[in-house]
């Protein structure tokens, strides 16, 4: 028996969320097993998503969150598919778990691999390696709002979506960013703002970021506007380092980051409660990819460099980089998907990956 067990709940969900826990868990479960005893996963597997809403007509139970509450980490796909609206998917399931369990840092590394030529590395030898940290409970996804038909009759509906800004949930997130600058080797934490024409929250956004700015002297900042970032990820990428966004422009700043960096199908994510008082989960970046789904060719890097960030959470950080370095050494190889100019299916990289984890004795 191992030394140590986690309880992981995996939630597939829909379209290939399916296909890359599948990889992710394959990589994980070779690790647990060549680990000597040092650890052990106990998985338990939710049915949720949307075929489990064509039966129940909702996403997850109504206990679903206190199903969850117990486990050490959670495992997630991707949720989405055409028979449900995806604002009621996104809802019913993903975000109704981020909020529940106020895992308010979404950690998304953009990660440039070897072999890969994404758009930049065509143009720039420079290393490039950032992350983007997304504030994950509130901002423009607090789900405030309405929608007004009977003032103005048919034909002159009116909604609102308005983004919700605390001076608590901006100061936790940024401190978080300058704590993870601090870890890494350039120092430096740019955050990305829209206070020109945001007059509200978005000035209490930068107010903030100046604030604890000042308890983080030797982490070098900028405040950067939205629409400025997005030409800088193109532009002048090796200027970054941590990212920190509110909830929408992280969202968007992130998928280009993982396009310019090759495909979305590359980009891990970690949605946390610092705290630990529930359950972190772990999920790629990208949606359920319906237009590939069910072919075992969607690429599992991203999937895979998810669960390997749930290790480094669960405290085995020499396990999590032995799957990163197996991950780098099959894309230099060519060991590829289509999505980034390769020919492998899924299961073939997936395979290539576990061959090239260390034996650890
Ligand atoms: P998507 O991320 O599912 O797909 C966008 C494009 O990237 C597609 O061409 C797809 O084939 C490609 N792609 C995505 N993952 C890939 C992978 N692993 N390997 C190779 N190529 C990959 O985004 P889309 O099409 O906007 O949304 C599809 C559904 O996913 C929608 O229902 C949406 O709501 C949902 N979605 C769910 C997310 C989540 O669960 N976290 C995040 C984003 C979208
Ligand atoms: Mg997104």
């Amino acid at each position: 028996t191992a030394e140590q067990t986690f309880r992981i709940a995996c939630i597939p969900a829909d379209g290939v969320g399916a296909e890359v826990v599948a990889a992710g868990r394959a990589v994980l479960d070779t690790v647990a097993d060549r680990s000597a005893g040092r650890f052990a996963l106990d998985w338990t597997e939710f049915p949720w998503g949307s075929a489990y809403h064509a039966e129940h007509g909702v996403m997850m139970p109504d206990d679903g969150l206190d199903r969850l509450r117990d486990f050490d980490a959670i495992y997630f796909g991707a949720v989405g598919w055409p028979t449900v609206p995806d604002h009621v998917s996104l809802w019913g399931l993903r975000l109704r778990i981020c909020q529940g369990f106020d895992q308010w840092a979404n950690v998304r590394p953009v990660t440039f691999l070897p072999g890969i030529t994404g758009p930049l590395r065509a143009a720039d030898d420079t290393e490039l390696d950032w992350v983007v940290v997304r504030e994950n409970s509130e901002g423009e996804y607090a789900g405030l709002g309405g929608r007004n038909l009977s003032a103005r009759g048919p034909g002159g509906e009116v909604a609102v979506q308005s983004a919700l800004f605390t001076e608590v949930g901006c100061e936790r997130i940024f401190r978080f960013a300058f704590d993870l600058a601090r870890t890494r080797a350039r120092r430096k934490v740019s955050s990305v703002t829209k206070s020109n024409a945001q007059q509200y929250g978005m000035v209490l956004w930068d107010e903030t970021f100046a604030r604890v700015a000042r308890d983080y002297p030797d982490v070098e900042t900028e405040s950067v506007l939205v629409d400025a970032m997005s030409a800088k990820f193109v532009l002048r990428p090796e200027e970054l380092s941590v990212v920190v966004a509110s909830n929408l422009h992280a969202d968007i700043l992130s998928d280009l980051g993982s396009a310019l960096a090759g495909s979305l199908g590359l980009a891990a994510s970690a949605n946390l409660n610092p705290e630990r008082r529930f359950p972190s989960m772990f999920e790629p970046v990208h949606g359920s990819a319906p237009d590939i789904a069910g072919r075992g060719v969607c690429n599992p890097v991203g999937a895979i460099g998810s669960a390997a960030m749930m290790l480094g959470h669960l405290g085995l950080p020499d396990e999590a980089k032995a799957i990163n370095a197996a991950v780098e050494a099959c894309t230099a190889r060519g060991i590829r998907t289509r999505d980034v100019g390769g020919t492998a299916g899924t299961r073939e990289v997936t395979e290539a990956v576990i061959a090239h984890l260390p034996g650890w004795t």
